[in-house]
């Protein structure tokens, strides 16, 4: 009997984030690209070493391997998705939990600098990927990363992301992407899951 991979629920209503993410970008995103992304991996993993391993072991266990990369992608996609719903919340923005802002200060000055490295790093991602507040031997750091990769594939622990394939943003924003992330950045980003990633 295998493991069944399952769509996690949205942690808000679909249009919780509109303007910034409306419904109609969730739909799609969520009711589609996540939900294929679980589809996928179910036919993949069947009949493989993979087939009874948890998610982050399927990640960690196809990782870099040329003859594994579908199960790879689609399992690191699953949970990046979930990990960037979770990442935003209606009503977001603010002022992080001051655990979190303490080291924002150590590490980029001001909770701007954290920002602007943030928006950045979406912004120069070239094609589809991720931006990414992480840990990293005890401080914090913004990373991007290509396509489905994340920052446990390279020993950094997530603590935030925004997603910037254009199935993210191209429906609400266009092709404005900068527009896209500095509202995220503004309006819905989650400090609070952000400082529970810290331990
Ligand atoms: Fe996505």
């Amino acid at each position: 009997m295998s493991t069944i991979h399952v769509l996690p629920p949205l942690p808000y209503a679909d249009n919780a984030l509109d303007p910034v993410i409306t419904a109609h970008t969730m739909g799609f995103h969520y009711g589609k690209h996540h939900k294929a992304y679980v589809d996928n991996l179910n036919k993949l993993v069947p009949g493989t070493e993979f087939a009874d391993l948890p998610l982050e072991q399927v990640i960690a266990g196809s990782a870099g391997k040329a003859d594994k990369v579908g199960i790879f992608n689609n399992a690191a996609q699953i949970w990046n998705h979930t990990f960037y719903w979770h990442s935003m919340k209606p009503n977001g923005g603010g002022e992080p939990p001051a655990a979190l802002r303490q080291k924002i200060d150590a590490a980029f000055g001001s909770l701007d600098g954290c920002k602007k490295e943030l928006a950045a790093a979406a912004t120069t991602q070239f094609g589809s990927g991720w931006a990414w507040l992480v840990l990293d031997g005890g401080a914090l750091k913004v990373v991007k990363t290509g396509n489905a990769d994340l920052p446990m594939t390279k020993g950094m622990k997530a603590l935030l992301c925004i997603d910037v394939w254009e199935h993210a943003y191209y429906l609400d924003w266009q092709n404005r992407r900068a527009d896209y992330v500095n509202a995220v950045l503004d309006k819905v980003v989650n400090w609070g899951f952000a400082a529970d990633n810290l331990g």
